[in-house]
């Protein structure tokens, strides 16, 4: 392939990379915009193996390369579970760290290409920028999916001094900064290179175990955002324009996402920026921590799927709140048979989705649309909330912290200022869950014991689909 075809194949691909993105901002698009991203991506690596950079005999390494790297990652998806996904992800982001630094050093080891003067100096300080962020990556992606899947504990590892280990750590990295662009020789270099990559690495280890359970959501998409970035200097490092712009649209993109998360959960952006965070502000999970819940704090009035069925029959207008539960559950289906039922029978149905319900970005929107759910009544927080005085019964399905009263009535409560959905203003609302148990952050839950309140105690799959057979029967 010539080098103007590679270069046209580049192009198309970052076109359909910006579509994919726009695509996946709406339910309605995003099978659309996974396509592009997909058509993008098979542009890209066959316009790279191809291209005027690869040798012939360098494809037959490529191409096994490509089928053992595409096995593995298609075994990976077809086994892990949804709610397993972000510890997936958070391993694939240690991933683009590790091949940041591998690339790193190999073009600091190529001399095949020798820069002079102010081009050598630029591509030095590619090198190291490039190999600094990937090692933070690296480490701290490794520790984010230990302590997703469970195998390092949540609570936060608060070393003596820790801030001020973090600046002499930032003051080493730019004095063998200095050392390293002033070094004559590969072999003078080696030295400076090695001491930042591992003073990187126990950086991005020590941040993320900083951070509480709780964080633990905000600081994978803040790792996304790093891999971009980390994907963006290896593109300097390699010259391959594609590489720039498709970093720099998932480390934007991943700082976009960082930014609503940490306002859905009530984090401060600059702090988790600054990677000291995770027990200040509002302090960070009980039961994340130390694995313990709160104690219920009253008296529930619990009730039958055929009361709740009775309860919905008669309804106007209903508003339904699905959390992890029902994701746990896998109850999104039967959700789906409700609504259709209901809506036969003329009541308006309609979904309102936290953006941090569940356990990652658009969990929910997920679930309803492979259960078939129609989008337009697919609510987002900011459109619905102020519906909930208007709606006979809300129905909540295995959610919990995101429809806490105590975010907004309890300046102490751990949760104190995250937005909610107020389910409590509904003439009744009626919640769906197992037990008297706490949610992810770990505290009680006010509205249970509200007098307009119903709990119908159980799984959600196992009682929707008795509160289903009681409104068809
Ligand atoms: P949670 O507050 O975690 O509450 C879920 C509730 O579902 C639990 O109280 C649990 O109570 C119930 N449940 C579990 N399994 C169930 C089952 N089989 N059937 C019925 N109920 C079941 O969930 P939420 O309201 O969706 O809020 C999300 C929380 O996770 C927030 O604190 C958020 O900050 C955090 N978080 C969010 C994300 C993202 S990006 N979405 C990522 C990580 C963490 P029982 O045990 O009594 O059944």
């Amino acid at each position: 392939m010539s080098q103007s075809l590679a270069t046209v194949a580049y192009l198309g691909a970052a076109i359909l990379f910006i579509l994919s993105l726009g695509g996946l901002s709406n339910p309605e698009t995003s099978r659309r915009g996974n396509l592009f991203g997909m058509v993008g991506m098979a542009l890209a690596v066959l316009a790279t193996v191809f291209g005027p950079r690869v040798s012939t005999g360098g494809i037959a390494w490529i191409v096994a390369a490509l089928v053992i790297g595409g096995g593995v990652g298609l075994f990976a998806a077809r086994i892990v579970k949804m709610t397993q996904m972000p510890e997936l992800v958070a391993l694939m982001h240690s991933l683009v760290g590790l091949a940041a630094c591998l690339v790193g050093f190999a073009s600091y080891v190529d001399t095949s290409v020798q820069f002079q003067g102010a081009e050598k100096v630029i591509h030095e300080v590619e090198i190291y920028v490039g190999i600094l962020i990937g090692a933070v990556t690296f480490s701290g992606s490794l520790i984010a999916f230990g302590k997703l899947n469970g195998k390092i504990g949540g609570k936060p590892l608060l070393l003596p001094a820790r801030h001020w280990l973090n600046l002499v750590a930032l003051l080493v990295v730019i004095w063998f900064g200095r050392e390293f662009i002033r070094a004559e020789t590969v072999a003078d270099g080696m030295l400076p290179l090695t001491v930042m990559t591992v003073v990187a690495l126990l950086f991005g280890i020590h941040m993320v175990m900083a951070i509480g359970g709780a964080d633990m959501p905000v600081v994978v998409s803040m790792l996304n955002s790093y891999s971009g970035w980390a994907a963006a200097a290896t593109g300097f490092m390699l010259s391959n324009d594609l590489l720039i712009v498709t970093g720099a649209l998932v480390g934007s993109s991943g700082a976009i996402l960082s930014y609503i998360m940490c306002n859905a959960m009530n984090r401060n952006f600059i702090s988790v920026i600054a990677g000291g965070f995770g027990s200040g502000g509002g302090a960070p999970a009980k039961k994340g921590e130390n694995g313990e819940q709160a104690e219920p704090q009253g008296e529930v009035a619990p009730v039958t799927a055929a009361d709740t069925a009775e309860m919905l029959r008669e309804a106007k207008s209903v508003i339904i709140v699905p959390g992890y539960g029902m994701a746990v559950a896998q109850a999104q289906h039967t959700v789906n048979e409700i609504v259709k039922t209901l809506r036969d029978r003329g009541v308006d149905v309609r979904f309102a989705i936290h953006p941090v319900a569940g356990r990652m970005p658009g969990h929910m929107n997920v679930l309803l649309a492979e259960a078939k759910v129609p989008y337009d009544i697919v609510m987002e927080m900011d459109e619905i909330n102020e519906d909930f005085p208007e709606a006979d019964v809300a129905m909540v399905i295995g959610a919990n912290d995101i429809v806490n009263p105590a975010a907004q009535d309890d300046p102490s409560s751990p949760i104190a200022g995250m937005p909610v959905l107020e389910v409590w203003k509904a003439k009744h609302s009626i919640v769906m869950k197992r037990s008297m148990a706490s949610g992810y952050a770990g505290v009680d839950n006010p509205l249970f014991y509200k007098e307009n309140n119903r709990m119908l105690f159980g799984d959600a799959k196992k009682m929707l689909d008795e509160v289903l057979s009681a409104l068809k029967g």
